[in-house]
């Protein structure tokens, strides 16, 4: 971000430092790992035989011959030689003790329809019989990439574990976003194949999703990506409930398709470590958004230990991730983690607050859920709404996550004592999309929880903060600086789809002290984070330095919002920044100015909210638009948005008077702040 920008770090609320909460007695006694020693057996002196201990966690068809390949950094090759399949890994190896175990919990949005229970066994004869379908029938194969926009659903798990049984790279694309935004990554992914759903419920509304299926083809037709099958999974097995109709040729029923497929079973590949295994798709701050491709060995390895030692997941426990899928919270610790740990996943279709606040109290008391995973947004939004609500329902937590975004001491404390009733172990677990899975947490079972903080780095992970001239801030010095990570992980993601130099640019350019070295040390990881490091080691994350908005979570590329406002073809102009918000943590505010001719009018204000959701989906949707006489703009004509964030958050704008048009701060300060 250019200097002179307001920063989500600086409009971070300025926290005192809190005191520790030690894990229960009865937390640490059933602990995976209780013992200490695991920093220094993932020390940087043992740095990377360390991660040894993780990929063994997996079955291997081959070991690997090297264990870091660092010859082409920093695009890193973990385990490389080692031969392996995620499918295989997070279904079959279980079935010869546990095929009879729950592996799926699906909990559907409607209380009166019934959960699916799915063991593993059923989970291997649905994962195989899709992979025939995929491989027979839509002719995808290894290395292929394939885009799903699907819905929160068992069948999403199956259609991934059934993409990782031929190696055809899966891209997941959030089912909120809009068809439009399905097709950037369908056309950025080079998919022929789209996989959806025809409806899901959201807010006790079955919403018919399939079509944004035609959206998505549609566009990215004209971006110059065929899509030749859409394949569509049935809400209602046998029973077609979208009101969209089918496109001759091109849709296929999959719960029809399968029929031809009862019975199938396909061999797993036999993968290279380092194949690519899925990309996710995330926000920067340019407005195309980045695949993040995550490799096949290096990933399940790093999430299935981090799975095993922080989620603290046992096979006897039910697990409930509230997280959707669609983002990679979803995919690390809904699917992959977990079920290659044999645990029992919960799948919840809706919203938490449908039909009432007490509902994920009543989903955990009738599945015994005892391990609950989710985001501060979620649970500021049910401590407004049900603050009661805990109380009434007769279920027990051992442990619980928070993650995605910073999390206010009062609301962590809420989360710890009434939804955790006071017994739960919490962990606030901080990493990214890139990363693949945790960076920095707590040890549940040996260390203090502090709230607001996220904890030491992760065994294996090594962070440090840097200013901007690249200098590290001592440790523990307090200070906010830049936090990077000075070593690879297994589960780091190995380049960004297609756009090696985006990838190179993005996250290492800026403090890499030797462009052309092959050592790793060469080549600190850059976050776009800011935090500090208080004495005892633990780092608070205070938010992104960059022009990305996390918005409940999910981040979001202000150029992006910017871009599909402009989408309006009476703007001449938009700049987006983030306000504080109770329970979004932040949301974006909108401004736009108009092309000459036209008058501010509500509905038009109107139409730039609708454009913001069709281009990017309701997630994007403003607290306000507001429609401005001009931007506020330094001489040089660039917009100046730490002035707007300033006025939207009511703080002081500053020295304006080196502005060209100083003058519009004070009116468009008079139009918010009424
Ligand atoms: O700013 C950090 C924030 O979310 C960003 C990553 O977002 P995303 O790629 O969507 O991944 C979400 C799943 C981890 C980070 O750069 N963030 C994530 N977790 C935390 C956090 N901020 C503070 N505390 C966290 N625990």
């Amino acid at each position: 971000m250019s200097q002179g920008e307001t920063s989500e770090a600086q409009i971070a609320v300025h926290w005192q430092e809190e005191d520790y909460f030690y894990p229960p007695r009865d937390f640490v006694a059933q602990a995976n790992l209780t013992d200490e020693s695991v920093y220094d057996r993932f020390s940087l002196d043992n740095f990377p035989n360390c991660f040894k201990e993780y990929a063994d966690l997996l079955d291997w068809y081959e070991y690997w011959d090297e264990i870091l390949d660092t010859s082409d950094a920093p695009c890193y090759k973990w385990f490389k030689g080692g031969k392996i399949n995620a499918s295989y890994n997070c279904v079959d190896r279980h079935l010869a003790r546990n095929k009879n175990k729950t592996a799926i919990h699906f909990v559907p949005e409607l209380e009166e329809e019934k959960v699916e229970h799915i063991t593993y066994q059923e989970l291997y004869v649905r994962v195989n019989e899709m992979a025939a379908l995929l491989r027979d029938f839509a002719g995808l194969k290894r290395g292929d990439r394939v885009t799903l926009h699907m819905p929160m659903s068992a069948e999403l798990p199956i259609t991934m574990l059934a993409c990782a049984r031929l190696g055809v790279i899966h891209s997941q694309v959030f089912g909120g976003f809009s068809g439009n935004a399905a097709a950037d990554r369908i056309e950025d992914s080079g998919s022929r194949v789209l996989i959806t759903m025809d409806s899901y419920y959201r807010g006790g509304k079955l919403l018919d999703h399939k079509k944004k299926a035609d959206e998505a083809v549609a566009k990215a037709a004209q971006d110059g990506q065929v899509v030749d099958k859409v394949l569509i999974w049935q809400r209602y097995p046998g029973k077609y409930s979208a009101q969209t109709p089918l496109v001759e040729g091109r849709d296929f029923l999959v719960n029809d398709e399968l029929k031809n497929f009862y019975g199938a079973r396909v061999e797993p590949e036999r993968m290279n470590a380092e194949d690519p295994l899925f990309l996710m798709y995330t926000s920067g701050t340019t407005g195309k958004p980045k695949g993040c491709q995550h490799g096949t060995g290096g990933y399940l390895a790093y999430v299935t230990g981090t799975s095993k030692y922080v989620q603290d997941i046992h096979p006897e426990d039910v697990y409930w991730c509230m997280a959707d899928i669609g983002w990679i919270t979803g995919h690390s610790y809904i699917v992959y983690g977990p079920l290659a740990l044999c645990a029992s996943s919960v799948i919840y279709e809706g919203i938490p607050n449908y039909p009432d606040p007490g509902r994920p109290w009543r989903i955990a008391q009738n599945l015994d859920v005892n391990i609950f995973h989710t985001a501060p947004t979620a649970i500021r939004a049910l401590r407004k709404i049900g603050p009661d609500e805990p109380a009434k329902y007769n279920y027990k937590f051992k442990h619980m996550t928070t993650v995605g975004e910073p999390i206010e001491p009062e609301v962590w404390k809420w989360y710890y004592n009434v939804v955790g009733k006071g017994q739960a172990a919490i962990v606030d677990t901080w990493w990214q999309t890139e990363t693949g899975g945790f960076l920095c947490s707590t040890l549940p079972g040996i260390s203090p929880m502090k709230p607001g903080s996220a904890g030491k780095g992760m065994p294996g992970i090594h962070p440090i903060i840097l200013d901007d001239e690249g200098v590290e801030l001592p440790r523990g010095a307090g200070k906010a600086g830049n936090i990077c990570i000075q070593n690879p992980w297994p589960g780091m993601f190995q380049t960004i789809w297609g756009d090696r130099d985006r990838f190179v640019t993005n996250y290492f350019a800026r403090y890499c002290k030797n462009p052309d070295s092959k050592d790793w040390r060469d080549w600190p990881y850059m976050t776009g984070d800011a935090a500090v490091e208080a004495p005892d080691g633990y780092y608070r994350i205070l938010g992104r330095i960059d022009d990305v908005i996390n918005v409940s979570g999910h981040r979001l590329g202000t150029k992006e919002l910017e871009s599909a406002a402009l989408v309006v073809e009476e703007v001449a102009e938009s700049a987006v920044v983030p306000v504080k918000d109770d329970i979004k943590g932040v949301t974006p505010d909108m401004y736009v100015a108009l092309k000459p001719g036209f008058e501010a009018s509500d509905e038009l204000a109107q139409k730039v909210i609708n454009a913001l959701i069709s281009e990017i989906g309701p997630i994007a949707k403003p607290r306000k638009v507001w429609i401005v006489p001009d931007m506020p703009k330094t001489r040089s004509g660039k917009i100046m948005r730490r002035v707007l964030a300033s006025i939207s958050n009511n703080t002081d704008v500053g020295d304006v008077m080196t502005l060209a048009n100083p003058d519009v701060v004070e009116t468009i300060r008079n139009q918010v702040q009424k």
